[in-house]
């Protein structure tokens, strides 16, 4: 007998509890749920709606429930559709009709909703952890590189030399607002729905307060149609999620490029790469390429769950169950990426002479002699183009601006002088960028600084 069939003449269509049933995912949520349903009934005794034994019984009985499913020996039934009816049945199975108590003054609509809350609640916390994990990884890699020069690029041409503490730092930033926004959106996920009932409320004098206490909720929702039909929580998420999903991505992308041998900038901890069945000599940055590839998994969710609720009348509808899947996958697999990022990060090889090589053989040095015409009286869009014809000279003798001679260089500006080639070298051009957050060492220093507090008090 179902828990609502009293109405019903027929039993369900086996077909019917396959299709509806969620017991197989929103099994996930039986510890919220157990957890709820405790504090509910704490509040049913306070307050009267039952009596302090009947609560006691209901109490042991949920407690002795979340122990047996947590050790496998409860047995969770489809026909029961679930997790909130089977735990109802498991705890009447426990203690007797008394168990029927419990869901006195509440229905699925505010209890899901809750679980789904305390759910994300902890979810939230575990992956702003991990992230300000990756951000360590990445701050260590800035600190051990605060000498090392690269190619900055744009249009993923070579742009302007940076420093690869520069560059680790731009991902920590990024990751720094990652962890705000979710940061900020656990005020919104922390209130309680419970007491909203089905979607009007309840006729039991219930205290929604004690219970959001219980649950330590920040406060209740406070409309009782919002609180049942809300999931922009989730939707919040899917998005937080997306955003972090997408600066893991770019990363991923960088390290893919920097590992090729066409780039040869860094190489990957062997612990963290693969090789291939068929050819000996590779070694994959895999996971570089499946966190990357995962990101669009989790832009489907956040789509998914958009286009579910569009178009929703109030107050709950049978399609908002199609919520716990896409968040409950965002969880896994966003914890999974960052859980491997940190170490990944951390055990990467710099070749930092590799990375020297390639600004030595590159024109991102030319933006500094335009400067530096500038200083001796041109008009920058003068020396642009006296520089532009320098650097295709260069081209046609195959030569980079400190292979030109001091005569070379007069044939295009009598201006140029010796100093020419302080101006020009890696260290000299990056360490010219010395404006606030800009790439020269004493500004890259400053921003290690700041971040460290900041890292320290997510
Ligand atoms: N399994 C349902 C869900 O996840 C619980 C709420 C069901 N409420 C109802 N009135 N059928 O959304």
């Amino acid at each position: 007998m179902k828990l609502w069939g009293g109405r019903f003449t027929k039993p369900t269509n086996q077909l019917v509890d396959e299709y509806t049933a969620s017991i197989h995912f929103d099994k996930k949520l039986a510890q919220y749920d157990i957890e709820g349903s405790l504090a509910h009934v704490k509040m049913l005794k306070k307050c009267g709606i039952i009596s302090q034994s009947d609560g006691d019984t209901i109490i042991e009985g949920l407690n002795t429930v979340a122990v047996k499913i947590k050790n496998g020996e409860a047995e969770l039934h489809e026909e029961h559709e679930d997790i909130h009816m089977n735990v109802e049945k498991l705890l009447i199975e426990e203690v007797g009709p008394v168990g029927g108590k419990l869901h006195t003054g509440r229905s699925r609509n505010d209890q899901v909703a809750l679980d789904m809350r305390l759910y994300l609640r902890e979810s939230l916390i575990e992956i702003s952890q991990l992230l300000t994990a990756v951000q360590d990884s990445l701050y260590k890699q800035a600190q051990e590189n605060l000498d090392t020069v690269l190619p900055g690029y744009t249009h993923l041409q070579r742009a302007q030399p940076v420093l690869f503490a520069h560059h680790m730092m731009a991902y920590v930033f990024m990751f720094q607002r990652d962890v705000e926004r979710l940061t900020d959106s656990f005020s919104r996920v922390n209130k309680s729905p419970l007491g909203a009932g089905a979607l009007a409320g309840t006729t039991f004098p219930i205290d929604r307060q004690y219970v959001a206490q219980e649950l330590h909720f920040d406060g209740v929702c406070e409309n009782s149609l919002d609180a049942v039909s809300d999931r922009d929580f989730v939707v919040e998420f899917l998005s937080n999620a997306s955003i972090i999903s997408m600066h893991l991505s770019r990363l991923c992308e960088e390290f893919v490029q920097w590992s090729s041998a066409e780039f040869n900038f860094i190489e990957l901890d062997d612990a963290f790469c693969t090789g291939s069945s068929m050819m000996p000599q590779k070694k994959n940055p895999d996971v570089a390429e499946l966190v990357r590839g995962k990101t669009g998994r989790v832009y489907g969710h956040l789509m998914g769950m958009l286009t579910t609720l569009k178009g929703l009348p109030l107050a709950y509808n049978k399609d908002m169950q199609e919520d716990k899947e896409g968040m409950f996958d965002t969880v896994s697999t966003l914890s999974g990426a960052l859980a491997l990022f940190a170490p990944m990060i951390e055990t990467m090889h710099v070749k930092k002479d590799n990375m020297y090589q390639a600004v030595r053989k590159d024109f991102s040095n030319a933006t500094d002699l335009a400067d530096y015409l500038v200083g001796k009286g041109m008009t920058f869009r003068e020396s642009h183009a006296a520089v532009g014809q320098i650097v295709l000279d260069c081209i046609n003798k195959d030569k980079y601006l400190l292979d030109l001679s001091l005569e070379e260089f007069q044939s295009f500006s009598e201006s140029i002088e010796a100093d020419i080639y302080d101006v020009l070298s890696p260290e000299a051009v990056v360490n010219a960028r010395d404006v606030a957050g800009g790439t020269a060492k004493k500004r890259v220093e400053e921003q290690l600084e700041n971040a460290a507090g900041m890292i320290q008090s997510n």
